[in-house]
């Protein structure tokens, strides 16, 4: 291997320590407790378990926090209901509606309906214009946190090419917008570029958010580029396995005890030409339920324009 390991784990860390001081401060001085409202629609078994950590992740901080489950036949004006509750309630200053939402449901209405106040993931349409015309709102909270985890390892992006794989509202959109606000050249790939990897081959910096299995190989990137995978896929084969990872002995044992490994968009044998790389697990993952509570606070701050 020969890439660093970004590490967004131990700066994931250090992001939340950072907000738990602020939280103990802000209740210190002002008697406030930032809330946050987690919605989650169905019983999607990763939702569950990406819901679950950002709750327990507030009560660790000192944030309070509330799930509401729905069923998974809830209707779009069900789901709209309880957005309106919560845009109402005091104690609650962010809100977040896990997505994938059941195939029913008009996600674009959900977004519409959260306050723009209360809108810690930053998809409604006012934090997404705020965005593109760099003012300030709320910014989605993976992209915010691979921009945080470029600036604390003193990965400049100024005049560099980047390069983003995927161009959902979620991740790759306002992950080029971040890029390009920071004057990085960015384009932007998908699943209709044509000669897509020729593209990524001039990249300095790559941003993997496509959803498909080591989709980025070591032909694919140039020497010393900064890869950063958002990826998040399953292996549950083990000739998968023996395949993506010949030389880790533990993701197969991990295998045999859970039933699957995680792997991302790359191809872990990317390490031996990428400058710099982020693992799966223990890379971006950490850093969106950090930047979670960050918006968190900050919502609560604004609202009170304290
Ligand atoms: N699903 C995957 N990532 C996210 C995220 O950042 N926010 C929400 N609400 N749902 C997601």
């Amino acid at each position: 291997m020969s890439a660093k390991l970004l590490d967004g784990l131990s700066v994931a860390k250090e992001i939340k320590s950072e907000v738990a001081a602020e939280v103990k401060a802000l209740f210190e001085t002002h008697q406030i407790k930032p809330g946050l409202a987690a919605v989650i629609v169905g019983s999607d078994p990763a939702s569950q378990v990406y819901v679950g950590s950002k709750v327990k992740t507030c009560e660790t901080l000192g944030l309070y926090s509330e799930q509401h489950t729905l069923a998974e036949t809830t209707t779009t004006e069900e789901l709209l209901a309880l957005i309106t509750k919560l845009n109402a309630k005091d104690t609650i200053d962010g809100i977040l509606v896990q997505m994938p939402l059941p195939k029913q449901i008009d996600a674009n209405r959900v977004f519409a309906a959260i306050s723009p106040s209360k809108d810690v993931d930053g998809f409604h349409t006012e934090n997404v214009g705020r965005l593109a015309l760099k003012q300030t709102g709320f910014v989605p909270c993976t992209p915010a946190g691979i921009m945080e985890l470029l600036k604390r390892y003193d990965l400049s992006v100024a005049g560099k090419r980047a390069v983003v794989l995927g161009r959902s509202r979620i991740v790759g959109l306002p992950m080029a917008l971040l890029l390009t606000h920071a004057d990085a050249t960015v384009t932007i790939c998908h699943s209709k570029t044509p000669k897509l990897r020729e593209i990524t081959k001039e990249a300095d910096i790559i941003i993997a958010a496509i959803g498909r299995t080591a989709f980025v190989t070591t032909e694919d990137i140039k020497l010393g580029a900064i890869v950063i995978d958002v990826g998040i896929n399953k292996l549950s084969e083990e000739t998968e396995v023996l395949r993506y990872f010949p030389d880790y002995t533990n993701r197969l044992a991990e295998l045999e005890k859970k039933g699957y490994t995680l792997i991302g968009d790359v191809e872990p044998v990317c390490d031996t030409v990428a400058g710099y790389l982020t693992p799966v697990p223990g890379g971006v993952g950490p850093l969106t339920i950090a930047m979670l509570m960050k918006n968190t606070v900050k919502a609560a701050r604004l609202r009170r324009a304290i």
